[in-house]
């Protein structure tokens, strides 16, 4: 499993949800950990909304980067004929189990990257392809060559993901505080020279935004105070063992521990930071319904 993969699994259980996107924070709605399923379920409710109606014959949408399954078992209830396809075992274990558990739909789950989808048995099978917080793991080049292939003309990709503004890479405070997401403008220069168009960009950044706040805020004032407290104790009753410990860990692990503290722990993973670094869309995008 890789770091980020362990990452969204961690996530996950430490905070007991099924979505692995931050949701969307409208005025309606405070900023507090027992929203955070609310906001969630209302990121997904506008993805749903964005689609194509379902229609009797069902449209194929694939679910790029499924995560634990819960948009796919909403899509599939709501009619659907949805596939899956996550890459990560810990999390197809999970959609499969809820799809044993919420429907009686048939649904594929591929347990893959993108990357590595079978597209020549999928050619033009697809109308959509969507991509829900996921769309920034594949490489640009990968992804639009394989949406080609598997979108129908006249078919449609849904990403709904953050991307770097043009403020990247300037090193200004917070700069390597997020990490993730293409280059918004890389992005338009691959969707260019693609047989797609855009017909939808929204930013959603400040919807998202807060949920930004809502984790920094219990990284710095609830982890923090608690690790130091930890900290303060076992130097305190422990002291010889503790030091021993802390110089071996920190002698091993000091890049990464380094990397960490300046991500999570310097102040700068900031709501403000990452409005300023990072751009949050919902894009549509059409095919073009006669290709060569
Ligand atoms: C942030 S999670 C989003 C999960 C889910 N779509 C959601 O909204 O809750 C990112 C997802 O992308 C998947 N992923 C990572 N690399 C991928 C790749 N190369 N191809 C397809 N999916 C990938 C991960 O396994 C994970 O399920």
């Amino acid at each position: 499993m890789s770091s980020r993969e362990l990452g969204l699994v961690l996530a996950q259980q430490l905070l007991d949800v099924d979505d692995l996107h931050y949701g969307v924070w409208d005025d309606d709605l405070p900023l507090s950990f027992s929203n955070l399923a609310e906001a969630q379920q209302r990121y997904t409710d506008m993805i749903l909304n964005a689609l194509p109606p379902p229609e009797s014959n069902g449209v194929r949408v694939l679910d790029i980067g499924c995560g634990t399954g819960h948009l796919l078992a909403q899509l599939l209830a709501r009619g659907y004929c949805a596939d899956g396809l996550v890459p990560a075992p810990r999390l197809a274990e999970q959609v499969r189990r809820r799809l044993a558990e919420q429907t009686e739909q048939p649904a594929r789950l591929f347990e893959s990257t993108l990357e590595q989808f079978p597209v020549e048995d999928f050619s033009g099978y697809y109308d959509v392809a969507l991509f829900s917080e996921s769309f920034q793991y594949i490489p640009l080049s990968a992804s639009f060559p394989i949406l080609e292939h598997i979108v129908r003309p006249g078919g449609q990709v849904l990403i709904c993901d953050f991307f770097q503004t043009e403020h990247a890479g300037d090193g200004g405070p917070g700069d390597r505080s997020f990490g993730g997401g293409h280059r918004l403008q890389a992005f338009y220069d691959a969707l260019e020279a693609s047989s797609f168009s855009l017909s939808q960009d929204l930013d959603i950044t400040r919807r998202v935004s807060p949920n930004i706040r809502l984790l920094d805020e219990t990284l710095m004032h609830r982890l923090l105070p608690a690790g130091q407290t930890l900290n303060r104790y076992l130097s305190t009753n422990y002291a010889f063992s503790w030091r021993i410990i802390r110089s071996l860990f920190g002698t091993v692990f000091r890049k990464k521990l380094e990397k960490h503290k300046y991500k999570y722990f310097s102040g700068h993973r900031s709501q403000a930071v990452f409005e300023r670094y990072k751009t949050y869309r919902l894009l549509k995008l059409e095919r073009e319904t006669s290709v060569e």
